[in-house]
């Protein structure tokens, strides 16, 4: 794996990866990632609709590395479905390195959902080490409500939509301000409507698949810019880092 464009250029260790996405101090404020693999022609799910079959190891170690030192990993109830979500732990290492930052041992999983059809059923998500989160709306089916409280906190807007901006007030209030969004384009799309994206890691997939299994979403009105940071190639895929101008 190599850094081909940025202030660092040169070969870097996977183990290295996180100090090449560090989490900028904020006072009191977020910090939003979003994480995205995308195909040559746009696609963000091969042809069994899910994005494992459009990534790759060096794209993976990337995803693992942004994930190690987030407080929070935000995801559409969407994606949850779709890609198992497994649960969310820590290594012994990385668990002394987050306490010692003021940090929990791990990421809590946060899902916006509002069906609240999640994969309870098995260790998922749920088994994951702090218990999820999970923002609704405000009357959401009182059966699942009740399911889903089970196993994860249920966290309810006032209205019957759950605005993401709102979401990361929320999380915030908590002190779980490193946040990094992995989709699915619903929620990203939303993410950054909202205006509160801080930065967009981009891996670009050596492939053609065609779009048929990637939503579609509504248009932003107004569509954001962001800043090349860094450009890390291997195995023929491109993981790019883009940051907001403003942050730079
Ligand atoms: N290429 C990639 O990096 C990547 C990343 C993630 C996912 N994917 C792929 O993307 C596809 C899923 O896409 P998607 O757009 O459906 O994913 P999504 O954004 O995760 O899911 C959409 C669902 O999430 C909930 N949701 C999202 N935003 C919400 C909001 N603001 N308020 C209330 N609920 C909200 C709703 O769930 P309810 O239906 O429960 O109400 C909505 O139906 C899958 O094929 C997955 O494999 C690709």
């Amino acid at each position: 794996m190599e850094i081909i464009y940025g202030p660092q250029r040169g070969p870097v260790a996977s183990t290295d990866l996180p100090d090449h996405y560090p989490w900028p101090e904020r006072a009191g404020q977020a910090y939003v990632r979003a994480m995205m693999v995308a195909t040559l022609d746009g696609a963000a799910a091969g042809g069994d609709g899910l994005s494992g079959s459009i990534t790759g190891d060096a794209d993976g170690e990337v995803f693992t590395a942004v994930r190690r030192f987030a407080d929070a990993v935000l995801v559409g109830g969407g994606t949850l479905k779709a890609e198992e979500y497994g649960p969310l732990h820590s290594t012994d290492d990385d668990a002394k390195r987050r306490v010692a930052a003021g940090q929990a041992d791990a990421p809590v999983i946060v899902v916006v959902s509002g069906s609240l059809t999640l994969p309870l059923g098995d260790d998922g998500f749920t088994g994951s080490t702090l218990t999820p989160l999970v923002f609704t709306t405000a009357d959401p089916d009182p059966e699942r409500l009740a399911q889903v409280r089970e196993r994860c906190e249920v966290v309810q807007a006032e209205g019957d939509t759950v605005e993401v901006s709102w979401v990361i007030d929320r999380l915030v209030e908590r002190g779980l301000w490193r946040i990094v969004c992995e989709g699915g384009p619903t929620l990203l799309r939303d993410a950054a409507a909202s205006g509160r994206l801080d930065e967009a890691d981009l891996t670009f997939s050596p492939m053609l698949v065609g779009t048929e299994k990637t939503p579609p979403t509504d248009m932003l009105a107004d569509p954001r810019g962001f800043e090349l940071v860094h450009v890390i190639a291997a195995d023929d895929f491109l993981m790019s880092r883009y940051v907001r101008r403003d942050n730079a």
